[in-house]
């Protein structure tokens, strides 16, 4: 089993993909609905899952005839997610397989974030940490060897891509935030204001953004003329400040510094350049694999193909799921 179709609609991107022996992109191929929730500062769910129904076949269609090849197996997202939008191609992934009788293997998406940062010359070797970072989850995990996951800590409230994305529209910048406000912080100074980082002085693992919104909140009312650029500069500085502590406490804890860094937020090429200026290992996946893709999936695919059956046609779409749980 070589080639392995990879589908992804967990949140607001449709991704199909082929990839061939683990290694090789033949096709990957991503259909952005954010301008289609730009005006409304976040993601519809409804408006989602229905955009998904209305791309995935010739999305589909697309990536088969890009990869001029047939799938040998069929791997989509399961959990978690957004319930209709996993549903879609959870659904869809499934009717490929059955109708080409090929294996199906269900992907959690957190796995597939991981096997994203696979595709190198130089593959990560377990053990390793993970941060999982995206709009949807803020998470670290340790990852012992293959598909064995503990998850150590995660959010207590907001996602840290959801913080970016709230502090975004308090900004007026579009969505989505991350990329709006690293662009804008650029001209910003980071130290112009002090925001809180939180879980700074704790010995826990977990994380929380929900306060370094509403401190932002409240500087703008406080200060309506604040420089933007100095706003998303100190945001950003400080969101990143709590990622980086949070995970250097944890590698400290466990002994190891190999780091995996994913997810949509693992874009930022402040959060890169803050890594590097630890002791920490840290690895990222190639820029475009960060965010949501069905290469990422298909990678997860083809990794955990031998310990499944094969025919797992019976699972079911679960929109909230810890890695490493069932
Ligand atoms: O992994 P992803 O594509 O979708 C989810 O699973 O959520 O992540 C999307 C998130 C959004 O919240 C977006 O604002 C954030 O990733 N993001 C960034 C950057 N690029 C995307 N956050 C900070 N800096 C960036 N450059
Ligand atoms: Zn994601």
């Amino acid at each position: 089993m070589s080639r392995v179709l990879g589908i992804e609609t967990s949140c607001d991107e449709t991704g199909v993909a082929m990839v061939e022996d683990g290694r090789r992109i033949l096709s990957n191929i991503v259909a952005s609905q954010v301008a289609l929730h730009a005006p409304y500062g976040g993601v519809v769910p409804e408006l989602a899952s229905r955009q998904h129904t209305r791309c995935i076949t010739q999305l589909t269609e697309q990536a088969l005839n890009e990869a001029a090849t047939d799938a040998e197996a069929v791997a989509a997202t399961y959990a978690p997610g957004l319930m209709g939008s996993l549903l879609v191609g959870l659904n869809f992934g499934k009717a490929l397989a059955y109708a080409w009788r090929v294996p199906f293997v269900p992907i959690h998406h957190l796995e597939g974030h991981i096997y994203s940062a696979f595709l190198t010359d130089t593959p990560p070797y377990f053990p390793f940490l993970a941060l999982l970072v995206s709009g949807g989850h803020t998470s670290l995990v340790w990852c012992p060897a293959p598909h064995r996951y503990e998850t150590l800590g995660t959010t207590r409230d907001d996602a840290v891509g959801e913080s970016f994305d709230k502090v975004a529209r308090l900004l007026d910048l579009p969505y989505p935030g991350g990329p709006s406000i690293e662009r804008v912080a650029q001209s910003g100074d980071p130290r112009a204001f002090t925001f809180p980082r939180a879980m700074a002085n704790l010995d826990s693992l977990d994380f929380s953004y929900s306060g370094l919104k509403t401190a932002v909140l409240h500087l703008l009312r406080t200060y309506p003329d604040a420089n933007p650029a100095d706003v998303a500069a100190s945001f950003q500085h400080a969101a990143i400040t709590s990622l980086v502590n949070i995970t250097q406490r944890a590698a400290a804890q466990l002994g190891y510094t190999r780091v995996l860094v994913t997810g949509g937020v693992a874009a930022s090429c402040a959060l890169r350049a803050a890594f590097q200026q630890t002791a920490l290992d840290a690895i990222f996946p190639g820029k475009g694999m960060s965010t949501d893709n069905g290469a990422m999936i298909a990678l997860a695919g083809y990794a955990q193909f031998d310990q499944t059956q094969g025919w797992d046609l019976g699972m079911n779409a679960v929109p909230y799921l810890e890695l490493g749980k069932s």
